[in-house]
């Protein structure tokens, strides 16, 4: 397995940021042990710690009471100065399926981490996984591990450069790197937020009928091919199969009216395009045809969505040069 960089230690104040990031293949089977392939995008989160004379985070004076995601990474991180004053700044929206959570949970990981003695980024990927898991109940080490990485991912699938696996005691999940094709993506928020659990929760028991076996392997030849294409550099071929994987989303139920309207405003600019994500709202990623980029964006933002031309990060979660106190 390749061994990355880890994350080096640092004392008080420290900064960290991390990319959100986006599914192209595969999500909700991930979490069932079907194929994934995601890529860091562009958007950072970045998360500062330093030393005060109380917790607090962004200004809130109890941030254990009502951010899920605090107090799972403080009890995994200490001994830590208990008495921290965070800071997270974002350009990635929330609770829109393009990797808000993940980018808080690792880059915060990464800061409490270094001030520890630092950590590698394969322990990083499992700690950011059991904080989002803590506070999620349920879920794939797909998100955390992608915006540790940076780059280009795949979950479950037999070739590329293994980085590490990830376990929830029942399940483990290689995590490998995979060339990027360097092309630029879309992605555009519906404006509808959603909750990742809830999402999971009900493709689960869709996923429990009787034809969800073969719904699974559907799932999984689309992912493959789709892996095959990105391989090739065939965008055609990738834009075609973000379709297909697109209608199992939908036939599964994480599909959403606004969605559906974002798809369709896109399509004459696109190879392709899909949900991405949780579903149910949130996001959907679109692979723009030669020079029409900018159209696929009016198009979406003529229907109202927050669209971003993103490209791959390539590297993940990083520390970086802390500015003054605020
Ligand atoms: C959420 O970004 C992706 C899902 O597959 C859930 C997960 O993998 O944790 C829906």
């Amino acid at each position: 397995m390749r061994e990355l960089e880890g994350i080096t230690a640092r004392s008080l104040p420290i900064v960290a940021r991390a990319p959100g990031k986006c599914i192209l293949f595969g999500e909700h089977a991930v979490v069932h042990g079907g194929p994934e392939l995601l890529l860091a995008i562009d958007l950072y989160t970045q998360v500062s710690i330093r030393a005060a004379a109380s917790l607090s985070l962004n200004g809130d004076k109890d941030p254990r009471a009502h951010h899920p995601y605090l107090g799972p990474a403080l009890d995994r991180f200490g001994p830590v100065p208990p008495d921290l004053q965070i800071r997270s700044v974002s350009r990635i929206p929330r609770a829109a399926g393009l990797g808000s959570s993940a980018a808080f949970v690792s880059a915060l990981a990464a800061a409490l981490a270094s001030s520890g003695g630092g950590i590698s980024r394969a322990a990083l990927a499992a700690e950011s996984f059991a904080i989002e898991r803590a506070a999620q109940g349920v879920g794939s080490p797909g998100d955390t591990s992608c915006v540790v990485a940076g780059g280009l991912l795949s979950l479950n699938v037999p070739d590329g450069e293994a980085l590490w696996e990830v376990s929830d005691g029942a399940r483990n999940w290689p995590v490998a790197r995979l060339p990027d094709p360097g092309w630029a993506w879309l992605v555009a928020y519906s404006g509808i937020p959603r909750r990742t659990g809830d999402a999971v929760r009900a493709v689960s028991e869709r996923l429990a009928a009787a034809d969800g076996p073969t719904l699974l392997e559907r799932f999984r030849s689309v992912a493959l091919e789709g892996l095959d294409a990105l391989r090739a550099e065939d965008p055609e071929r990738v834009g075609r199969l973000l379709d297909q994987n697109q209608t199992l989303l939908a036939e599964v139920g994480v599909s959403h009216p606004r969605l559906e309207a974002l798809l369709e405003a896109v399509r004459p600019a696109v190879y392709g395009a899909k949900l991405t994500g949780a579903g149910a709202g949130g996001s959907i990623v679109a692979l723009p045809r030669p020079g029409k980029a900018l159209e696929a964006l009016r198009r979406l933002t003529r229907v109202g969505a927050a669209a971003y031309s993103v490209r791959v990060a390539p590297s993940g979660v990083e520390l970086v040069e802390p500015g003054p106190p605020a």
